[in-house]
């Protein structure tokens, strides 16, 4: 939610903080906004995309600035217009900040400066807190300006990543953050600060991802650490893994195609290094460290938001079938708010692409205040996630730029695979041939996935046909039912169609009503367990004159005669289903929503990164 980039250096600020902007674009995209400092302090702020901003400085003319901080937004306080977007400036205008989050406390500090004189312009928190910052530097001397912004964070209530810039000192950047992420880029006499890395990868490779509660007191040269308190941090400075090709379309039109397209290799990385064909072992450092743990584990809770929490229901049936543990799986946002029976010998799963997720985020913290032990699965190397487990597994994945979760969704499962198959292996519970077929069917499934996308022009013929309807339903059985929940939330996310996902043989407790020749139904329905059954739910379908849309394996014969249409995947292991049936409901929603001429990649309403409740 909103992504901020600052600069201090040599060069010329704006196309710096521009660019980083476009970067961070999938954070929010509502508004934008900069401001630079040179001989005089300039803010631009406008609605609407990064490039309704740049068009806008382009017009207004801007003058060279080789200091300045800039924010795209996703709105929460107050809707999304010029003055609403960031910067905000304080009440003399000499402040300028750019904010992350939400300061929940904002309302009471609010009233405390009206009354003391300070005028609002904005409906947003973030003003809040640059007049607090103001208010105690102007009364408060000699507190020197670093001081005022510290006082003025140990008041706020909630999550921030702020940069802060003051007119008159135009050798200095103050960031912070609580809850919110942060990168700073360490270059030749210049720092860079944003959201996270994307914006910093062509400049450097030398980054320091700061922790919650700390300050960041940056000029050209040098960057100071300190925590809130004012105790000094010794940077530790990281190198990113992250190129530049990785954040970039190669070609495509689309990230979102991209990533999808991407998919033979981010499994292939996923499982990279972590099996042993020779020796019929999985290695994993996370399991390792608790291998004790897991072997005695007698409950997983598995917690995520949107896609991931999808991936946690595949994992539930893994863990099942593969490890023989029972599997709780929690909405992250459900979790943290209930009173959920904890103990101390469960082991939590955390699973999410960014690691920023603020409702992943706080279910650890109450999972981790009542002694479980925390096993994070992300993507992004560094977030707030991983680095508040106990233990984890990255997923490999690489930069996911496109809103709609894709190839981080097919890399969570393949890293729950190998975590179940190992865990199984070392418990006992899977047989030494049942390992080898799992191992050696994980090492084809890139080429099956490679095979799989040969249907996307087949799926875009589909497409073609179904652009237009109003609602669509999902329905698959085991591990297929899991992929009709996904399949269902990429189209709604990105082509703004209403659409549901069922367990197959629930159709028959609601949504069978629903059905006429109007409808649309996309059946996971591949030669595994319950074929049969999801059969003749294809059947009752056909009864009403729905119209169905099969994923089989290939080579069936029987569902071709019944379904409309249908799209054949690789045969495959059970198990590894949801790693190819995915695939063609990624590209049917992709589809449909370029046909109706919808922003995919930044489809309205929605971030990448939930870092607000
Ligand atoms: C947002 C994104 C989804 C994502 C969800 C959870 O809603 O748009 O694509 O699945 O957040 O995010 P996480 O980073 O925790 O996986």
């Amino acid at each position: 939610m909103c992504g901020i980039v600052g600069y201090i250096g040599t060069k010329d600020a704006f196309p710096i903080l521009i660019k980083g902007l476009k970067r961070l674009e999938y954070r929010g995209y509502d508004s934008a906004g900069v401001a630079l400092l040179g001989d005089k302090l300039e803010v631009f702020k406008k609605a609407g995309k990064v490039s309704a901003l740049e068009a806008f400085v382009a017009e207004k003319g801007r003058s060279s600035s080789k200091v300045g901080i800039g924010h795209t937004r996703w709105a929460t306080h107050g809707e999304p217009n010029d003055v609403n977007a960031h910067p905000h400036l304080s009440q003399n205008g000499e402040i300028a900040i750019i904010h992350n989050g939400i300061i929940e406390n904002y309302n009471s500090l609010k009233v405390e400066l009206q009354q003391r004189g300070h005028k609002f312009s904005s409906d947003t928190d973030t003003e809040v807190l640059v007049h607090l910052i103001e208010d105690i530097y102007v009364n408060n001397k000699s507190l020197g300006f670093e001081e005022s912004v510290r006082m003025a964070l140990s008041q706020v209530i909630g999550a921030y990543a702020v940069v802060v810039l003051h007119k008159n000192m135009p050798d200095l950047l103050i960031g912070a953050r609580k809850g919110s992420p942060m990168v700073i880029g360490i270059g030749e006499n210049e720092h860079f600060i944003a959201s996270d890395a994307a914006p910093l990868v062509e400049y450097t490779r030398n980054v320091v991802y700061l922790n919650d509660g700390e300050v960041a007191v940056i000029d050209k040269n040098e960057l100071i650490i300190k925590t809130i308190e004012n105790d000094i941090k010794t940077p530790y400075i990281q190198e990113l893994e992250i190129h530049l090709e990785n954040i970039e379309k190669s070609g495509y039109e689309h990230f979102m195609l991209k990533e999808i397209f991407e998919q033979p290799k981010s499994v292939h990385d996923s499982i990279r290094g972590r099996i042993s064909l020779n020796e019929e072992l999985i290695e994993m450092a996370g399991i390792k460290q608790y291998e004790h743990k897991w072997m005695n584990l007698k409950r997983l809770i598995i917690v995520g938001c949107g896609t991931s929490w999808h991936a946690g229901l595949v994992g539930e049936y893994l863990f099942e079938d593969l490890a023989r543990i029972p599997v709780e799986v929690e909405y992250a946002s459900e979790f943290r708010y209930r009173n959920p029976v904890l103990f101390e010998d469960d082991m939590v799963v955390a699973i999410s692409q960014s690691g920023e997720t603020a409702d992943t985020l706080a279910a650890i913290e109450l999972a981790k205040s009542k002694g479980a032990t925390i096993f994070g699965i992300c993507n992004v190397v560094g977030a707030s996630i991983p680095r508040a487990s106990d233990a984890g597994a990255y997923t490999h994945a690489g930069p996911e730029i496109g809103v709609a979760s894709t190839k981080a969704f097919t890399a969570q499962v393949t890293a729950l695979i190998l975590i179940a198959t190992a865990v199984g292996q070392r418990k006992g519970t899977l047989t030494k041939e049942r390992v080898r077929t799992l191992l050696n069917e994980l090492e084809t499934i890139p080429s099956k996935i490679e095979k799989t996308l040969e249907s996307n022009e087949l799926i875009k013929y589909i497409a073609e046909e179904f652009k237009d309807v109003s609602n669509f339903l999902y329905l698959g059985r085991g591990y297929g039912f899991p992929v009709a929940l996904e399949g269902a939330l990429k189209l709604k996310e990105i082509s703004y169609i209403h659409a549901e996902g069922y367990p197959a043989a629930e159709m028959k407790h609601g949504p069978i009503a629903l059905i006429d020749e109007e409808m649309p139904v996309v059946f996971i329905a591949t030669n595994h367990s319950n074929y049969d059954k999801v059969v003749s739910n294809i059947q009752e379908v056909k009864a009403r004159k729905g119209k169905v849309i099969a994923v089989v394996s290939e080579g069936d014969t029987m569902i071709r005669k019944m379904a409309d249409y249908v799209i054949e995947i690789p045969d495959c292991d059970e198990v590894l289903l949801p790693l190819l049936a995915t695939i063609p409901l990624q590209l049917l929603s992709y589809h449909i929503a370029v046909m109706r001429g919808c922003n995919v990649d930044q489809p309205r309403n929605l971030a990448k990164s939930v870092t607000v409740e």
